[in-house]
Formats: structure tokens, C-alpha cells, sequence
């Protein structure tokens, strides 16, 4: 296919351009056979049987919402992002090529209940998506036939090692396509507001300045707006106690299942889509095998295994039975809590369960991010704080909201109530 430096977009338009339909973009536009090639592969619709939100859905009923149209929002605001003089301009074909891919691609690493998976089975989906991009999958070959380098040059995109700032900043930054799209998403299929904010505004005041992206002073409020809606998203919708509570129950399932697998236990079930994540040498086939539909299958299954926490816990993930939840200050008052549990018969280690969540709005001089950088009148550029009282005011403020649960069991609750 020639060199890399000469590939034009035009020379890979389909004859017949598709649009797909969509509640926050109103259409998703295709126009570049690759990206329809890629849409198809299987990697990517398997995130159809991946929901966005894990557990939300248990108290935010109608956020059904897959990764699959998640992952088609994040190229598509990559696509309005290149429609940007600035970005036009600024960025070679190519690169314009693997940045819409990384976007499309950028989740195809997400487990069944994604955060619960990762933290069961301490894979990271960053890591996974790059692995899958680089070797023995669809979209792999995808990409590997069209250029021998185009798996590389997108995974260094997810993998923040690109040479091309710009491109990283677009996928993952403080203020990228990501976090654009499922803000925008998370909150109209939650029904709630506080998601929203002026997408628009935000890309008209895109620029580029020493090889990066920065937004003009007018776009500041605009700006301070998508930072407030992350915040507030986080506390009153992805921190919501009742889905923890759902993931809670998931991951309880998973390290039983751990355990008796230690343990030699005869399970009754055919464990095959489980056992090479037990034996920790899963393939990437084995990994996009195991998809909700399966680990649902599985959990219906386990109610008819002999094991009485393995059924009784997986009988309450299916039929809504979640934990409740107190808020606590010290660990003894955890302690009290896993006894009385032992007294009832509940086995502390899958029944008692504690986490603690806190959101930092905006990170100045981060590690893994860099600043969004404001450009004033004369040309010069700050770092947001410095034009924004609204998030200086917040970096200044040390006071990070927390919350720190233990969940339990409800049938405890008279007697937790007491304490
Ligand atoms: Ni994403």
C-alpha cells in the first residue's frame, strides 16, 4: 500500500458513506473503509454484550448503555475534533487515520463489569486494548494488512508514548473525546443532568500551540462547566453506593470461585470460559470470549452448584438481593460488623466488604496528565487554575470529598442498626 507518509484519507473513502443514528451525536458519521472494516471485527462488537456502566444500571434503571456505542461516540467526537481548523491543519492524514482508530478501539480491553473484572483479575483495560490492537485478534489484522505499522503507531496512542502530544491529549487528557462522550452518554441515559455541558464551545475554542492543545480564554467557562459535570457526575452517578454494592457482589462471586478452585472443589458447572483466568494464562481469545452474557450464564449456573456461598451469593446478584451499606470512620467499628456476621453464619471475607471513594476534580501538574493550558489575548499560555477562580478555588480547598463504606449483608441490618 506504499509508504505511510503518502496515505491520503480520500484514497480510503468508501463509495457508500454510512451514518448510524445516535442519541448524543444525532449521527455517526463512516466514511473511510478501515473504520467500517474495523466496526465490524469482532473485538468490537463484542462490546455490545459489554455495559458502559457496570452496575449502574441497578439504580439508574434506564443506563443500559454498551460500550459499543461508547466506543463509536468517542470516534465520532474524534472526527468533530478533526473537522477544527486548528486540527485540520496541523495533523497529517495518517495521523488523522490512527487517532479516529485509537478512539474506536481505545475500550476493546474492557472486561464483563469492567472495574469489578479488573479488580478481580488485576488485568488493566488499558493494557488488554493494546494487546489486542498489537497481536492475535480481527482488528489486528485489520490494521496490520492496511500498514505493517498501523498497530504500533495506535497503540502509542493509547499507550500516551505517541510523538504527537496532540493526538494523546485527543484520546486521554484532562479534556478529551473519552471523557467528552461519556459525560455527554452516562448522563442522558441516567436521566440526569449533571453530565452536560457546551461540547461545542469547548472544540470551537480548540488551538494549537508548541505542538499541543489549548483552548482560548473565551472557552474557560465552557471548560469549568465539563469539570464541575465530571465531578458531580462521579458523586451522584458512577459512586453510587447501590452499584457498588451490585460490583461488591460480583467480585465476592469471583473470589469464591478463586477459592474453592484453590481448594479443589468439584464444580458441577463446566468452567471452561473461567478456568484460564483461575490458571492466569489467558489468551486474548480466552479474554474476548468472556463477555456479560457469559459471566451471566455462568452466575445462573452457580445457583445450582453444591457450595452454599458460591449459590447463595450468585442467587443475589441475579435476583437483586444487594448488600446495604453504612458509612464508617475507623476500622474497629468494621470489626464489630465482620463479628456479628461470623455469629449469623456469613462468612466475613465475602459478605463484609469495604471500600472507599474520593474524585479529585482537576489535577494541576499531574503525573499522568498535563494541564489544560489556556491561551490568553497576547498569545501566552497558563494553566487553567491560573484563569479559573472556580478550579483554583477547588485546588486550594484540600477538603476532597470521600466516602467510605462497609456493605453487608441485609438480613444484619436490625442488628448493625445498634451499633
Ligand atoms: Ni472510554
Amino acid at each position: 500500500m506504499g509508504f505511510k507518509e503518502d496515505f491520503t484519507l480520500k484514497s480510503n473513502e468508501l463509495l457508500e458513506k454510512r451514518v448510524m443514528r445516535d442519541a448524543i451525536h444525532d449521527y455517526i458519521h463512516v466514511d473511510h473503509l478501515i473504520i467500517w472494516r474495523l466496526i465490524n471485527a469482532q473485538e468490537v462488537q463484542r462490546l455490545r454484550r459489554i455495559k458502559q456502566l457496570g452496575g449502574t444500571h441497578q439504580v439508574f434503571q434506564s443506563a443500559e448503555h454498551s460500550r459499543f456505542v461508547h466506543s463509536l461516540g468517542v470516534y465520532q467526537t474524534i472526527r468533530r475534533m478533526l473537522e477544527t481548523e486548528c486540527l485540520d491543519n496541523y495533523l497529517s492524514d495518517y495521523d488523522k487515520l490512527c487517532v479516529m482508530i485509537a478512539g474506536l478501539l481505545h475500550d476493546i480491553g474492557h472486561g464483563p463489569f469492567s472495574h469489578s473484572f479488573e479488580g478481580v483479575f488485576h488485568d488493566n483495560h488499558e493494557d488488554m486494548s493494546v494487546r489486542l490492537i498489537l497481536e492475535d485478534s480481527e482488528v489486528h489484522d485489520i490494521l496490520a494488512d492496511f500498514y505493517e505499522e498501523l498497530p504500533q503507531d495506535v497503540a502509542s496512542i493509547i499507550q500516551h508514548t505517541h510523538p504527537n502530544k496532540a493526538l494523546i491529549q485527543m484520546i486521554s487528557s484532562q479534556l478529551d473525546a473519552d471523557r467528552m462522550d461519556y459525560l455527554l452518554r452516562d448522563s442522558y441515559m441516567s436521566g440526569t443532568t449533571y453530565g452536560q455541558f457546551d461540547m461545542s464551545r469547548i472544540l470551537r475554542t480548540m488551538r494549537i500551540k508548541d505542538d499541543h492543545i489549548v483552548y482560548k480564554e473565551s472557552g474557560v467557562q465552557a471548560i469549568e462547566n465539563y469539570i464541575l459535570a465530571r465531578y458531580h457526575m462521579y458523586w451522584q452517578v458512577y459512586y453510587h453506593p447501590t452499584a457498588r454494592s451490585y460490583e461488591h457482589l460480583f467480585q465476592s462471586i469471583f473470589l469464591r470461585v478463586k477459592d474453592l478452585y484453590q481448594q479443589d472443589y468439584h464444580f458441577q458447572t463446566n468452567m471452561k470460559y473461567i478456568l484460564p483466568f483461575l490458571e492466569n494464562k489467558e489468551t486474548n481469545r480466552d479474554f474476548t470470549n468472556f463477555d456479560e452474557s457469559v459471566v451471566l450464564y455462568y452466575f445462573r449456573e452457580f445457583t445450582d452448584e453444591k457450595d452454599p456461598i458460591l449459590k447463595d451469593l450468585s442467587l443475589r446478584f441475579l435476583n437483586r438481593r444487594l448488600f446495604k451499606y453504612v458509612d464508617f470512620d475507623d476500622i474497629n467499628e468494621v470489626e464489630e460488623i465482620k463479628k456479628i456476621a461470623s455469629q449469623h453464619g456469613y462468612d466475613p471475607r465475602y459478605y463484609i466488604i469495604t471500600d472507599n471513594q474520593k474524585q479529585i476534580p482537576y489535577l494541576h501538574y499531574g503525573d499522568n496528565f498535563n494541564e489544560i493550558e489556556i491561551l490568553d489575548r497576547h498569545n501566552q499560555l497558563s494553566p487553567l487554575p491560573l484563569k479559573s477562580e472556580i478550579v483554583s478555588a477547588i485546588l486550594n480547598s484540600k477538603n476532597y470529598k470521600s466516602d467510605q463504606k462497609v456493605f453487608f449483608p441485609k438480613e444484619l441490618k436490625d442488628d448493625i442498626s445498634i451499633l
